[in-house]
């Protein structure tokens, strides 16, 4: 296929998956799209029983080892508010996370993979993985055999801070462990003028929400990133009543893997012991995410190495406490996960976040030549 062509169809692609989005474990006919233009250009597509979600292999003519690609396809629940003619046909819904780039650039490393498979050292798996936005979709990736034989996995994040083009990379932690709590506090309800017949549950979560910063001030070393917010809390009925139960709930955010076990111990001694001084009690729910994203050394400065080779802009990728469920894969198998600059602009997760179109081919390009060349 000529470049041009290809380039071409990928923009095209890129208009139909931003103009379709679906949400997390719901994105049947994004898969089915995915399904069509791959089986067109004759991609082999494994046969996992995902009910969302596919895996597409190139088996290279050369030995070498099995890598994997991932790029997850779920979109946002947020109005888009662009005026771009190929905006968001369901409202209520939107790529705003770039998920949409992430499609189309595993569709075109897929194909140029395909067409140099005479050159390429081994296989290549590329994971169109559902609900990332959930932190689990790629747990349910994991539950297949798809990744046992896989030697490095390769990922990717659309990054509206750079130019269209550049690729941001970075050795060590570039995503936080994603952890969430639940805290129930119970007390004794009574009327709202005799607070001494019952255990008010409002003051003693107000005590709770306030100690709990002093997690991070107090008990985590000062050079390890992390943060605990509490954002959502809920207690009463009505003006006149003293409620029995408040409900608090909130995520911790940890690069370091003895910093994640610290707050979840801090957490649970800070909300049992407070409760318990006011003569109320705490339950804590601790749901525990994906683990911080750790990228491999060598593989980080490969990638490096290779977007120089191809003229490519190099930024030091931005570290986050947000997180990504690739981690689950770093947890197994080396990885390294590269932003590629979509143009700068609104942030992710905003209703005017937006991609170039003229990164795809080359997003899609970057990605072949690493793992070609790997
Ligand atoms: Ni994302």
């Amino acid at each position: 296929m000529k470049m041009e062509d290809l380039e071409r169809q990928l923009q095209t692609a890129f208009y139909w998956f931003h103009s379709h989005p679906e949400l997390s474990y719901k994105e049947y006919a994004t898969t089915e799209k995915i399904r069509e233009i791959l089986v067109e250009a004759g991609v082999e597509i494994l046969p996992y029983n995902l009910d969302t979600g596919l895996v597409a292999i190139v088996r290279g003519e050369k030995d070498g080892a099995v890598q994997a690609l991932r790029c997850d396809i779920d979109a946002l629940p947020i109005d888009e508010g662009t005026d771009l003619d190929y905006k968001s046909k369901t409202s209520g819904v939107m790529h705003a996370c770039g998920h949409d780039m992430h499609i189309t650039a595993g569709i075109g490393c897929a194909i140029l993979l395909n067409e140099n498979k005479a050159d390429l050292k081994g296989s290549v798996k590329i994971i169109f993985q559902p609900a990332e936005e959930t932190s689990l979709g790629a747990l349910k990736i994991l539950e297949t055999d798809v990744m046992n034989d896989v030697e490095r996995v390769w990922g990717f994040h659309a990054d509206p801070t750079n130019a269209a083009g550049t690729i941001a990379i970075r050795e060590g932690y570039v995503t936080a462990a994603v952890d969430r709590f639940v805290i129930t506090v119970k007390g004794i309800g009574c009327h709202g003028a005799h607070p001494d017949d019952g255990i008010d549950s409002i003051p003693v979560s107000a005590a709770i929400i306030q100690a709990l910063q002093s997690i991070v001030s107090r008990n985590v070393n000062a050079f390890h990133p992390s943060l605990i917010s509490v954002t959502k809390v809920s207690a009463g009925t009505t003006w006149n009543v003293i409620p029995d139960k408040a409900v608090m709930e909130g995520t911790v955010r940890t690069m370091e893997r003895d910093d994640r076990i610290l707050y979840e111990k801090r957490l649970r001694e800070i909300a049992t012991l407070t409760a318990k001084a006011y003569g109320a009690e705490a339950d804590i729910e601790w749901i525990a995410g994906p683990p911080a994203t750790l990228n491999d050394k060598a593989m980080a400065e490969y990638c490096e190495k290779e977007a120089v080779k191809m003229n490519l802009p190099v930024a030091v990728e931005e570290s986050s406490l947000g997180g990504d469920d690739f981690a689950f894969y770093e947890e197994k198998i080396p990885g390294c996960y590269v932003k590629i600059g979509t143009g700068i602009g609104h942030p992710i997760h905003h209703p005017e976040f937006e991609v170039k179109p003229e990164m795809l081919f080359p997003a899609a390009k970057f990605l072949a030549n690493l793992i070609m060349n790997c």
